[in-house]
């Protein structure tokens, strides 16, 4: 088979890789890739959302299946667009993807289904908001309701920050919506539970713990990620059935009474109280860097995953996963998630001495000349395998002192929960 992945970052270069490993892979295009999945594979530039760009690249390469990771391009309609021209995707699609391209869409599907989720209420103006506001205690949380990039969720303390962040998203911070959704704070654990979907059934795709916050012992302002460890040993069998009966059922069954069945990988982020599960978040797609640590597990061929979700036939395809654990550690731009410098030089990549169970997965990475350079603020995620989460920190560590890249920093706490 030939296919097209899209997307540049570190979730892409673990799937490519995956792909790259399938013997039913004959050829693989990345648009636009990174430095990292040039070496796999064809990387093509272009702009993920010029659809018919896209649709030309996908049409020259004679491609049998795409394959898309970020969820920009889901959000806005890419599995429509190319199913209406005729070519297979695995994702999902328009209406589905507003599962995380709209929180109220995904609040409302939450209270008609009787998910259980953090109270809450769509806000169109300041009135809502201040009557949210006298009804419920702090901290409140407010989120944009369209797509934001990681920007659009703010914990507030104060009443006066829940009136500045609503005015802000009302007045148009975010392209993507004027609306918000309000939300109780929810104390407890987060995790998140992935599945693959097709029409029809589900399959179990990994569970992961990620640390959003820039610095250690989790402070600092919120990343795309800093670090992550699978499975998430939080949830037990128990957490699981509840998931699964309270949360993914309903979600899919709903989505398939509105005639748009969900297709492809479901992101179910999670807060667990008092070992009772609460729905934090949906993505349709997998984590980055969640997905780095649950791919690199996964014993089943990727390829043959992707192409019998395509086709319904996930019930009777069997997913097995490896035993061992898996973290990575995210090397960032010294400055990130505020300001960094981009294009430098890093040099010892090539000195790694990596086993079966270590991966560099680049992020932003652009290669020029055979010169690596950096070219974003999540560069590298360094990634191990093993027995014993404490170990494999251990051995990452080691692996990033030897790269030695005096623009980077990272956390060294990763996993600090279960270490
Ligand atoms: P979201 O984009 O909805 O996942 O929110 C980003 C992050 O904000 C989550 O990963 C949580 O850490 C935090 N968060 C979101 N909603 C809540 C909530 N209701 N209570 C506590 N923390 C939350
Ligand atoms: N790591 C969080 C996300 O992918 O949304």
């Amino acid at each position: 088979m030939n296919i097209a992945l899209i997307g540049s970052g570190g979730r892409e270069h673990a799937i490519c890789r995956k792909i790259f490993e399938s013997k039913i892979t004959k050829k693989i295009i990345c648009l636009p890739g990174n430095a990292g999945t040039s070496k796999i594979a064809k990387n093509i530039i272009v702009d993920i959302l010029d659809f018919k760009k896209v649709l030309n690249i996908i049409r020259q390469n004679q491609i049998d299946l795409v394959v898309v990771g970020p969820e920009e391009p889901l959000v806005k309609g890419l599995v429509d667009y190319l199913n209406k021209n005729k070519i297979r995707v695995f994702g999902p699609n328009k209406y589905a993807s507003k599962l995380e391209g709209s929180k109220a869409f995904m609040k409302k599907l939450c209270k008609k289904n009787k998910i259980p989720t953090a109270n809450f209420k769509i806000c169109n103006n300041r009135s809502q908001v201040i009557r949210f506001i006298k009804k419920n205690n702090l901290p409140i949380v407010v989120k944009a309701d369209g797509l934001a990039a990681g920007k659009g969720v703010s914990i507030c303390k104060t009443k006066n920050q829940v009136l500045e962040i609503s005015n802000e998203i009302f007045r148009g911070k975010f392209k993507s919506s004027k609306k918000l959704v309000l939300e109780e704070f929810l104390d407890g654990e987060e995790a998140s539970y992935f599945i693959v979907a097709d029409k029809n059934s589900f399959k179990f795709f990994g569970s992961a713990q990620d640390h959003k916050r820039v610095r250690e012992k989790d402070k600092g302002p919120n990343t795309g990620g800093m670090g992550a460890y699978s499975p998430a040993l939080i949830i037990n069998k128990k957490i699981e059935y509840k998931i699964i009966n309270k949360i993914v059922k309903p979600t899919l069954r709903y989505l398939k009474q509105n005639k748009n069945p969900y297709v492809g990988f479901l992101y179910i982020g999670l807060m667990i109280r008092n070992g009772e599960p609460y729905l934090i978040e949906f993505n349709v797609r997998m984590g980055d860097p969640e997905c780095q640590v649950i791919i690199p597990r996964l014993k089943t061929d990727i390829v043959k995953v992707f192409r019998n979700t395509i086709s319904n036939k996930l019930k009777n395809t069997n997913i097995s996963w490896q035993k061992k654990k898996c973290m990575t550690i995210v090397l960032c731009s010294k400055g990130y998630p505020g300001n960094y410098k981009k294009n430098k030089v890093i040099k010892n990549l090539n000195k790694l001495k990596l086993n079966n169970n270590d991966f560099v997965y680049h992020a932003g990475t652009k290669i020029i000349n055979g010169i690596t350079f950096s070219n974003g603020g999540r560069v590298l995620n360094i990634t191990s395998k093993g027995s014993n989460f404490k170990k494999i920190r251990k051995k990452i560590i080691s692996l990033i002192k030897k790269i030695n890249w005096k623009y980077g920093f990272y956390r060294k706490d990763i996993g600090w929960k279960v270490i």
